[in-house]
């Protein structure tokens, strides 16, 4: 059989998603694949590796983002929205703020990479003669207040950069990852009353009841949280570990590990979110 091939493509600021992004590595790579990993920040020279971004060339096209107010990272963004937060953005605004009569811009792709090899008819028309790899998005979030509602619209976010590039996602992997913000305090530590991001943030405590304690099995007594994720300080850690391993094996066994070497139809999705 020839050897697969996976594009790894993920954003990150603080390394969490980056964890999750090297344990899907090593995954793929137990498996025999040929990984392309590459990390998405402002300062990517996409004309220099242009070679590498053709989705054609893939089996599976992977890409991941920590959640930053509720939205993955401006670069990501900026490589694979039609205009999102960029110049065409600007200018349709720009007109209607100036209450012009014709409130319109001439779509214009970001400049950077080019994910295709053949050209669509015009820019965001869907080229149906591609050959469609298949996707996974992922990423690490704080959601320290509600849960995995919170990381829900990144992941479909994602996912439309990607099918908006004619891959078919059939795989979605969330977790916990540590964070600097409102939530980011240990286990058992009292929150803040105040949070100024960018700040110090060493003002009184919330006025809040202590943490109750809990006991375990073998007698430990460990504090309640005040966050939804559970001590997410010390995550993404060995349990987030297992979980992206256990996430990739399943796509690579159960997508293309088929008896005639053809992948299964996208008809089905595997989910790992948490
Ligand atoms: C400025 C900032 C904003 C954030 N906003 C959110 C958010 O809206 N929702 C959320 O669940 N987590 C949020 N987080 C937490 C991050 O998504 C989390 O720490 C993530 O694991 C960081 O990934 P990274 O280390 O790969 O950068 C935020 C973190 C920072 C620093």
């Amino acid at each position: 059989m020839k050897k697969r091939k996976v594009l790894l493509m993920y954003a990150t600021m603080t390394k969490n998603t980056e964890k999750v992004a090297v344990w899907f590595r090593e995954t793929f790579e137990y498996y025999g694949w040929d990984v392309t990993f590459l990390r998405i920040s402002a300062k990517t020279d996409w004309a220099d590796m242009q070679d590498e971004l053709y989705f054609d060339d893939y089996d599976l096209v992977c890409l991941g983002s920590p959640i930053v107010g509720g939205s993955a990272l401006q670069a990501v963004l900026k490589a694979f929205s039609f205009g999102g937060g960029g110049a065409l953005e600007k200018e349709v605004q720009s007109n209607l703020d100036e209450k012009k009569e014709d409130s319109s811009a001439v779509p214009v792709m970001p400049k950077g990479a080019r994910w295709r090899r053949g050209k669509a008819p015009c820019p965001g028309m869907p080229n149906h003669e591609n050959v469609r790899p298949l996707g996974i998005v992922f990423t690490t979030y704080g959601g320290g207040f509600y849960g995995s509602v919170e990381c829900m619209a990144t992941l479909e976010q994602l996912k439309l950069y990607l099918v908006t590039h004619d891959i078919d996602v059939i795989g979605k992997f969330s977790c916990a990852g540590r964070e600097t913000g409102p939530a980011g305090y240990p286990v058992g530590v009292k929150p803040k009353a105040d949070y100024v991001p960018g700040h110090k943030n060493d003002g009184p405590d919330a006025d809040i009841d202590d943490a109750v304690l809990y006991t375990l099995g073998d007698g430990t007594q460990v504090p309640g949280s005040y966050f939804f994720h559970y001590d997410c300080d010390s995550k993404p850690g060995q349990r987030e570990e297992a979980k992206a391993k256990a996430f990739i094996s399943d796509v690579v066994e159960d997508y293309f590990m088929t008896y005639n070497g053809v992948p299964n139809p996208p008809l089905s999705e595997i989910l790992s979110i948490s």
